[in-house]
C-alpha cells in the first residue's frame, strides 16, 4: 500500500485546479441506464470510485468508455443484460446503490447487495426503501441483497422523507422520472450534485422542478432520450484545497472555484480570518494574520456545513488561537482523523459526535494512517503546516477522491511525495 510523505514548508503559493464533482458523477453515471441512448458526462473526475462505478455499470451490460485521459466518459446502455449489483462491488463503494432506481424505473426489477457498513458510519438503507415502495416498488432483504420489483411499472405518489437523505433522493427523482404521473418528493436533499443530476435528466428529456429546494415535482415521461452533460466543480475538493493558504499562509486560486457551492464553508472561513475573494478564474484565498482564530463547527445538510469538510477543517483548528467544538450531526462514527491528529501534537477531545479542539501554535510531523477519504486529505494537510516530516500510511483512500493530489499540491510548492509500498 502506497505512503505519502509529506514536508513542511511555509507558505504555500500559486493555483490549483478543481475537478468534477466525485459525488454528482457517481449519481449521473448510473442515470445511463433510465435510457436506451447514449449519455456522455464531460469535466469527469480521474478516480477510482469512478472506475468502481465503471466496472458496477459495465456488469450490468451498459458500454462505458473512457475518453480524453478520463475526462469524457461515453456511456450507452442499449443492452443491458443483467440486474443485479453484486456484493463485492457494492461492499467497496457505497454509491453502487445509486443504480437501484435507474434499474426499477427502466427494467421493474433490481438486485442490488446491501453495502454494508463503512468506516464512517452503518449506512443504512431504509430511506432509500421507503422512497421507491412509495413508487409502488416491491422491496425485500434476503441474503444480504434488496430484491426490488415493479411488475407494473412504477407510479408517481408523494412522499416526504423522515431525513434528507443524499442517496435517497438521488435513487428516488430518477425512479420516479419514467413512473406513470406525478411524484412530489418531500424533505429532499438540496445539494448542489443533485441539482447538477436534476439539470442533467432534464436534458435527457425528464419534466422536473424544485431541484435545490426541500421539495422536488417529477412529472413522469415514456422515456427518456441520450444527452451530453458538464460534471460540475467538486466544492469538497475545492473546499479542501481553500485549507492549504489557511493552515499553511500564502495565496493560492482554485481554478474553477465558486462561490454559490461552499456558503456555509465561506462563512466559517471568514469567522476564522481567511479571506476569500472572486476572480475571473475561480477563488483566490489568503490568510488575514499570521494564524488563524478558533471557530465552532456544526455539520448539517446542504446549505449547512458540509461533513465532507469536517476532518479538513478540524486539521485547520489544531492550530487555530483558542478552542473550537466541531459537532458531526450527519455520520455516528466520523472522528477517526482526531487520533491520528493527536500524534501530531494537536489536543483534540471526542465525546461521542462532538469534538474538542484546543489550538496549538504548531503541529509535529509524525506517522499517521488514512482510515477514510477525507480523514486521509485532512492528515495531508495537517502535515503541510506541521513542523518536519509526516507519512500517511493507506493513501488508497485518498485515491477515491482527490485526483493528482501530489501534482496538485507539488504546484503550489509544497514538498510532497507518494512512496510506493
Ligand atoms: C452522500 O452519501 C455522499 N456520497 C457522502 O460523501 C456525503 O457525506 C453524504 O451524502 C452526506 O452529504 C455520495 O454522494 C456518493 P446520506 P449518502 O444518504 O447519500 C443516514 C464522501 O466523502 N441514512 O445523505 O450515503 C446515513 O447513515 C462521501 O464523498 C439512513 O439512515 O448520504 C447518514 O448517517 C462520504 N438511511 C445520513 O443519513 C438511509 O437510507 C446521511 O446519509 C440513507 C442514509
Amino acid at each position: 500500500m502506497d505512503s505519502i510523505l509529506v514536508t513542511g514548508n511555509g507558505p504555500l503559493n500559486g493555483q490549483i485546479p478543481i475537478a468534477g464533482a466525485k459525488n454528482a458523477c457517481l449519481a449521473l453515471m448510473p442515470a445511463t441506464l433510465l435510457s436506451d441512448e447514449p449519455l456522455t458526462l464531460t469535466n469527469a473526475p480521474r478516480l477510482s470510485d469512478i472506475k468502481t462505478m465503471t466496472l458496477l455499470l459495465q456488469s450490468l451490460g451498459a458500454e462505458v468508455s473512457s475518453l480524453q485521459d478520463g475526462k469524457v466518459l461515453a456511456m450507452s446502455s442499449h443492452d443491458l443484460t443483467s440486474h443485479t449489483a453484486d456484493y463485492d462491488i457494492v461492499r467497496k463503494m457505497r454509491a453502487s446503490n445509486l443504480v437501484l432506481g435507474p434499474m426499477l424505473a427502466r427494467l421493474g426489477q433490481a438486485v442490488v447487495s446491501l453495502p454494508g457498513g463503512c468506516a464512517i458510519g452503518a449506512r443504512p438503507m431504509d430511506l432509500h426503501i421507503e422512497a421507491l415502495a412509495a413508487l409502488g416498488a416491491e422491496i425485500e432483504l434476503r441474503d444480504g441483497y434488496l430484491h426490488a420489483k415493479a411488475p407494473g411499472g412504477l407510479k408517481g405518489a408523494v412522499h416526504e422523507m423522515r431525513f434528507a437523505s443524499v442517496g435517497a433522493t438521488e435513487n428516488m427523482v430518477m425512479a420516479a422520472t419514467l413512473a406513470k404521473g406525478t411524484t412530489v418528493l418531500k424533505n429532499a436533499a438540496r445539494e448542489p450534485e443533485i441539482v447538477d443530476l436534476v439539470h442533467c435528466l432534464r436534458a435527457m428529456g425528464a419534466q422536473i422542478a424544485g431541484e435545490g429546494t426541500s421539495t422536488i415535482e417529477i412529472q413522469g415521461v415514456d422515456r427518456l432520450h441520450g444527452a451530453t452533460h458538464q460534471v460540475v466543480t467538486d466544492r469538497i475538493e475545492l473546499g479542501t484545497y481553500m485549507l492549504v493558504p489557511a493552515i499553511c499562509g500564502g495565496e493560492v486560486e482554485l481554478l474553477g472555484g465558486r462561490l454559490d457551492l461552499i456558503g456555509a464553508f465561506v462563512e466559517k472561513l471568514d469567522a476564522a480570518g481567511i479571506d476569500v475573494a472572486e476572480t475571473d478564474k475561480g477563488l483566490k484565498v489568503s490568510r488575514r494574520n499570521g494564524r488563524v482564530s478558533a471557530v465552532d463547527v456544526t455539520t448539517e445538510p446542504f446549505p449547512g456545513f458540509p461533513t465532507d469538510l469536517q476532518a479538513q477543517m478540524m486539521a485547520l483548528l489544531c492550530t487555530a488561537e483558542g478552542t473550537s467544538v466541531l459537532e458531526e450531526k450527519i455520520f455516528e462514527n466520523r472522528f477517526m482523523h482526531a487520533p491520528e491528529l493527536t500524534r501530531m501534537g494537536a489536543r483534540i477531545e471526542v465525546h461521542g459526535g462532538t469534538a474538542t479542539v484546543r489550538g496549538v501554535e504548531r503541529l509535529k510531523g509524525a506517522p499517521v494512517m488514512a482510515t477514510d477519504l477525507r480523514a486521509s486529505v485532512s492528515l495531508i494537510l495537517a502535515g503541510l503546516a506541521a513542523e518536519g516530516e509526516t507519512l500517511v500510511s493507506r493513501v488508497y483512500h485518498l485515491d477515491r477522491g482527490y485526483e493528482h493530489v501530489v501534482q496538485k499540491l507539488e504546484a503550489v510548492g509544497a514538498k510532497i511525495e507518494r512512496i510506493k509500498g
